[in-house]
């Protein structure tokens, strides 16, 4: 996990602080007044023609990409100002009107869930309305409420997703300098209750959430030739209950790959966004789900592409890795581009079996360096996956992702476990013989099959 994890960390504007709080000052709190290296030498204007008053973090992307601001005139204008990406902004766009009454405008990026950044704002009844983006840079028409009450609240922050729990929160200060955060449920709404993140920042003149501004150093890397690693492995998403097993995974801290659909992708396209932003591998299980040996090498460079475009589309990068369809792969296969990542365990998790059978497949099939196969498409599956990760931790395994497990992949690579893989270039009888699983002293173990039917969602 990790890999893009969105954090955010808190950071005081205010240069002049002396000491924080009083004796109550819980964890989270500046312990020391914050001191900038360096303050600002100069003034230098990026945009000349509408000085921004008010400028919010991120519009058209949750603090990675190509941040923008949006700023308010006094007419009460709100203006886009996109970022280049490369330290400066655009011209700006009029967004708006009659914006001037709000107390607070909040970039807060996916609240909404859809995929795209929104706003929030409050006005000086103390409601707060959530503004959509259309992710073009406009708003899609009309507001939500989603809350009432904020009046007292002397900061309002957007901190992108602050809980780890894959969803945009928010946090706000109170009039007695407590900061609390409130949890957003992924989909334009309030987790009922919120948390006292600390006390102590009342004296604080700025609040602003800036995304990951100290980022742990890389954890070292796991060397799978020393350690007994596993990949776990979801194919055939994102489906409705991808979700939750999102929800399982990053409550263990498990990594995983999830080789989505693109037809999935384009149904659900905040899930396999969330899935991303959580740190978990997005990667290519072709668009329509073909038997790609079917198909001519042009008709399986589309099926792979748009796959891509999908991804592109919901704001994830494109995939590395491709899992063909029922591991079904053929020379044209390997010339897709990218490594070809087939399985050693198959618990046929689509085939009725219950969360216990499929638990006690895994644990009892897997060895060291094993890639498992499973479906997010399946309830059982997600019902399992627990036992599954504290089963296969408690016999010592390491959980990983693919890339960990055999680094240095290469376009063409055939890839069943760590210790079974056709390189590229070279001619295996394992690449005429594409049904068969093999282990690794060459033993047929099997047909290669992944016959889950597959039924695209709506
Ligand atoms: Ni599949």
């Amino acid at each position: 996990m990790g890999k893009s994890r969105v954090r955010a960390v808190l950071l005081s504007a205010a240069l002049t602080m002396a000491t924080v709080g009083g004796g109550s000052v819980a964890t989270g709190a500046p312990a020391t007044a914050p001191i900038l290296t360096a303050g600002p030498t100069s003034e230098r204007s990026v945009s000349s023609s509408v000085l921004p008053q008010l400028a919010v973090p991120t519009f058209t992307s949750p603090f990675v990409g190509r941040v923008d601001l949006l700023g308010r005139d006094p007419a009460g204008r709100l203006f886009l100002y996109k970022g280049t990406g490369t330290g400066g902004l655009e011209d700006p766009t009029q967004v708006g009107t009659g914006w001037g009454g709000m107390t607070a405008l909040i970039g807060v990026g996916d609240f909404s869930g859809d995929g795209y950044v929104d706003l929030l704002a409050r006005d000086t009844a103390g409601l707060l309305w959530m503004y959509r983006g259309n992710g073009s840079g406009r708003f899609i028409s009309g507001r939500t409420q989603i809350g009432h009450g904020w009046g007292g609240m002397t900061a309002l922050i957007g901190v992108g997703d602050f809980s780890g729990d894959g969803y945009v929160d928010l946090l706000a200060r109170d009039t007695a300098g407590l900061l609390w955060m409130y949890r957003g449920n992924g989909s334009g709404r309030f987790i009922s209750g919120r948390t006292q993140v600390s006390g102590g920042w009342e004296a604080m003149t700025g609040l602003v959430g800036v995304g990951d501004f100290d980022p742990p150093s890389a954890p070292a890397p796991v060397n799978c030739a020393v350690r007994a690693c596993v990949a776990l492995t979801f194919d055939d998403g994102p489906s409705a209950y991808t979700n939750r097993l999102l929800d399982s995974l990053i409550a263990m801290q498990v990594p995983a790959a999830f080789f989505v659909v693109g037809q999935q992708v384009q149904a659900r396209p905040s899930t396999v966004l969330r899935a991303h932003q959580a740190g978990f591998d997005i990667e290519n299980h072709t668009y329509s789900h073909p038997r790609l040996t079917t198909l001519s090498l042009s008709g399986q460079q589309a099926e792979v592409r748009r796959v891509d475009d999908a991804l592109v589309a919901a704001g994830v990068p494109r995939s590395t890795l491709l899992r063909p369809p029922y591991g079904s792969w053929n020379s044209s296969t390997r010339q897709l581009g990218k490594p070809l990542i087939l399985w050693s365990v198959d618990p046929r998790d689509w085939d009725g079996r219950t969360a216990s059978q499929i638990r006690s497949h895994v644990v009892a099939n897997t060895v060291a360096g094993s890639i498992v196969l499973m479906h997010d498409t399946v309830a059982a599956t997600v019902d399992a996956v627990p036992g599954i990760v504290s089963d296969l931790r408690a016999r010592g395994f390491t959980l990983v992702t693919v890339e960990t497990l055999i680094p240095n992949l290469q376009p063409g690579d055939v890839v069943y476990s760590r210790t079974n893989i056709v390189r590229a270039g070279s001619v295996a009888a394992l690449s005429e013989e594409p049904e068969l699983l093999r282990a690794p002293d060459g033993t047929v173990l099997g047909e290669v099959v992944d016959e889950a039917r597959f039924v695209p969602e709506k």
